[in-house]
């Protein structure tokens, strides 16, 4: 279907203004298009799955990027862990610490005023104990005006899904491949035990998570995972039956130097625009013809 972007509608745009602040919609309970422009909330989006309304997710780590997303309409951003990789410049998402990703969540919140906003809890926080997993998720909810956090795991960490639900904060869950046990895989590699990717799925979502990420496993586990659970599943390399999907968005941009994995698929190359703008701004300034009259002061 196609959803006419947030922008684009003035009447959109003046609901999105006179709505006072995020989480004071409670009374909203259908997902039509009437609805489109107030913020998501988690029961929101939850309902997504039972309307058949496909979900797009995106990453950002910033403010700027953050607004931009956010204003197309999109219905959750993720500030991942993948901010590891791609901003920080290290070769796994293992160095990401809590300071860190709430430092970026904080600015991602600051700007986004529509889409649900999830923030990964970074290793190895979600394994401390059920007691500092409460303690990092309530600094997320805390310290940025995030709304839900997500977690690497299935049925071994539902004890930890129950506590941090329990304390009013809502985790989506991400199972398959989980990029936090790289090292314990032996590399990024698709995960095809579909019994156990099955089970760990049911586990999450009975613990209480409102959503799961399913990360590079087969279409049709992702299928039949989709059609067993009642939450929305997020794929990202796990086929079309998923209930929505989720990328890197400095890979689907065509940012991210090097490899990029299959799943990817690039909507855009700002890595040449970006370079060819540089580029001519730097033979302008070597020249003399930028600054022009019109961009210098009398
Ligand atoms: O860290 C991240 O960006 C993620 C998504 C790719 C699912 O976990």
């Amino acid at each position: 279907m196609t959803r006419p972007t947030l922008l684009a509608s003035p009447r959109i745009k003046l609901r999105v203004a006179s709505t006072p602040s995020r989480g004071h919609n409670e009374g909203v309970e259908k997902n039509s298009p009437e609805t489109d422009a107030l913020p998501m909330t988690v029961p929101r989006f939850v309902a997504l799955k039972a309307a058949k309304r496909k979900i797009s997710m995106l990453t950002a780590y910033d403010y700027t990027l953050a607004s931009l997303l956010d204003s197309t309409g999109i219905e959750g951003i993720l500030v991942g862990d993948s901010m590891g990789m791609v901003v920080q410049g290290h070769g796994t998402t293992l160095p990401v610490t809590l300071d860190q990703i709430i430092y970026h969540a904080e600015m991602v919140g600051r700007a986004v005023k529509h889409a649900l906003t999830v923030v990964d809890i970074p290793f190895p926080s979600a394994h401390l104990g059920t007691h500092e997993a409460v303690r990092s998720a309530g600094r997320i909810l805390k310290e940025t005006r995030c709304q839900a956090v997500k977690l690497e795991g299935g049925a071994e960490q539902a004890e930890v899904i129950a506590a941090l639900v329990s304390a009013g904060i809502p985790v989506m869950a991400h199972c398959g491949l989980r990029p936090q046990s790289v090292h314990l895989l032996g590399g990024y590699k698709v995960q095809r035990e579909a019994e156990r990717l099955l089970a760990d799925a049911h586990a999450a979502a009975d613990a209480g998570a409102f959503s799961i990420v399913l990360e590079c496993i087969p279409a049709d586990i992702a299928s039949q995972i989709t059609a067993a659970v009642s939450v929305p599943t997020i794929g990202i390399g796990a086929g079309a039956g998923c209930d929505g999907q989720v990328l890197v968005t400095y890979d689907m941009l065509g940012l991210t130097e090097g490899y990029v994995p299959r799943f990817v698929k690039p909507y855009a190359q700002l890595r040449e625009t970006i370079s060819d703008a540089v580029v001519h701004y730097r033979d302008e300034v070597r020249s003399g013809a930028f600054p022009d009259e019109k961009r210098s002061f009398k």
